[in-house]
């Protein structure tokens, strides 16, 4: 079973935090030092001058072992558990290991109370622990996945370690956990549905022997291929009992959501995301459907998963044209409300090509937020519409010759620039926004030849749109956007 272990010095908050993620993440909490006590019926401080620390050691050893058996939990470690290395070794093959650290300072503040409870700091706690973490400087630092807690209050750094570890349990609609990790950690599904491209590279590593291949693109998600899915449900001989998997981009994950959510009225699907917009946007949320000749996911459903995986490794057969645009929506989601994510996004394509794992986690992160607050768009959720309103008509107009995220681009600059012309942001917000579509290789402007009347009218037909006011989600600066209804369209181009 695959745990999580809270790691670090003293007085950094592994079982604050610790409670606070199982809480949650709907996992139980164990305390290993508290495991420990129990199993030798007497405090640490008492082990330690009773036994001395190699007895407390190798206690700590068999506790941790044990956990071998137990099902998923988080695990608050002791601040030296992870130094003898088939410790480290038992912890890295049973699960993903965080790191909390802090200031010298920080852990003073924390610990002054309490030196008494913890014997390797009794005494002169300032030289004593300088000196333990000067001594375990380079085993702390050898560690991958950190969270610095410094001047954070509790409830942010379980927010940011559950970030860092890729780990979500949603429950605003329907109950479901996304988790970053690999595809071969799968449970049991009996039915594939994924299309051709996707297949090419990726059907074999599921394992599954059922599956139907759909042609890939847009253009297929339509009824006839939701009517092909429902025929192919049933020649499988799926019940309403069947799980089925969507492994593919937004297109496979609405069409296999919709086809569960109406096949013998609703059955279970896990959500396997092969394109970087289906991992940070389309597979989280509930919402399922597909095209009409009319316009794009009239009809749909809310029918959320019951997981969903996102296996970033999957991305590295992506062709670049689609991985650029789905950089489009992390850059948005930056926008809402990850300034961190927007900088990283500054740095261009190579740098995200090299770190696809920590841009997924954080760009997904950002949306689950938003969704858990307002699942069914009654307030908030807009705000995920930032640069789509103008997107969309762009995209609409060049007859999706723009890709989608390429559309968001465009439209995001706009809506950026009116938002300054209104007086909501300044121009370096702007500029900014306009450097991060640049340094990702996404196109910024309005193409020339697109006529201006034809966007705007493409703007008010759109489905999400009232009659009288549409409603925009405008940023006011990195990290913030407010919702603002416009009536001159015009005025907005
Ligand atoms: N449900 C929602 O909340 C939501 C949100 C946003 C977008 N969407 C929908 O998502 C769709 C767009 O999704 P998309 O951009 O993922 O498009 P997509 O599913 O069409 O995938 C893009 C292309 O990449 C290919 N592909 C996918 N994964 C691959 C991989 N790992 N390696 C190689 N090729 C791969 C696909 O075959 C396709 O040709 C739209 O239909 C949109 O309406 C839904």
């Amino acid at each position: 079973m695959k745990h999580i272990f809270l790691y670090g010095p003293p007085g950094t908050g592994k079982s604050t935090i610790g409670k606070l993620l199982a809480r949650s993440l709907k996992l139980p909490f164990i305390d290993l030092d508290r495991v420990i006590e129990m199993n030798a019926g007497m405090s640490i401080p008492q082990i330690m001058e009773q036994q001395g620390e190699t007895a407390f050691r190798d206690m700590e050893t068999a506790a941790l072992k044990a956990l071998a058996t137990e099902k998923e939990s988080i695990i608050a470690l002791g601040g030296g558990a992870l130094l003898r290395e088939e410790n480290r070794v038992f912890a890295e093959t049973n699960g993903k290991v965080l790191l909390l650290m802090a200031e010298l300072q920080t852990l003073l503040e924390r610990l002054h109370h309490e030196s008494g409870k913890r014997p390797l700091l009794s005494g002169d706690l300032k030289s004593k622990l300088t000196s333990l973490l000067e001594k375990r400087r380079e085993h702390y630092n050898s560690f991958l996945l950190k969270v610095h807690v410094d001047g954070k209050p509790a409830e942010q750094n379980a927010h940011h370690a559950q970030v860092m570890l890729g780990r979500h349990h949603l429950s605003a609609m329907g109950e479901y956990d996304v988790i970053v990790g690999q595809v071969s950690n799968l449970p049991h599904a009996d039915f594939i549905v994924t299309d051709e491209n996707v297949a090419k590279h990726h059907l074999e590593k599921l394992n599954i022997a059922k599956s139907v291949i759909l042609p890939a693109g847009e253009e297929h998600k339509n009824l006839e291929t939701i009517s092909r899915l429902w025929k192919s449900f049933l020649e499988n001989g799926l019940d309403r009992k069947s799980t089925i998997i969507a492994l593919g981009g937004g297109v496979v994950g609405d069409m296999a959501g919709f086809a569960a959510s109406t096949y013998m009225r609703g059955i279970n699907w896990i959500g396997i995301p092969t394109t970087l917009l289906s991992m940070v946007d389309a597979s989280l949320g509930g919402k399922t459907g597909f095209d009409l000749p009319e316009g794009k996911n009239l009809i749909g459903s809310f029918h959320p998963p019951k997981l969903v995986i996102a296996d970033p490794s999957l991305l590295l057969t992506l062709p670049e044209r689609e991985l650029r645009s789905g950089m489009a929506e992390v850059v948005k989601h930056g926008i809402i409300s990850d300034p961190e994510l927007f900088n990283l996004c500054l740095r261009g394509l190579d740098w995200v090509k090299d770190n696809l794992e920590e841009v997924v986690k954080r760009a997904m992160a950002v949306k689950i937020k938003v969704i858990e607050e307002d699942p069914y768009e009654k307030g908030f959720r807009a705000a995920l519409n930032l640069g789509h309103t103008v997107g969309h008509a762009v995209e609409l107009v060049s007859k999706f010759e723009l890709r989608h995220g390429e559309a968001i681009a465009i439209g995001t600059v706009a809506e950026a620039k009116y938002s300054a012309r209104v007086g909501l942001a300044d121009v370096g917000l702007v500029e900014a926004v306009t450097e991060s579509f640049k340094a990702l290789g996404l196109p910024i402007q309005i193409p020339e030849e697109m006529p201006r009347e034809e966007i705007i009218r493409a703007m008010r037909v759109d489905k999400k749109k009232n009659a009288k006011a549409i409603r925009f989600a405008l940023p006011v600066e990195i990290g913030k956007v407010e919702l603002v209804d416009v009536t001159d369209l015009e005025s907005v181009l």
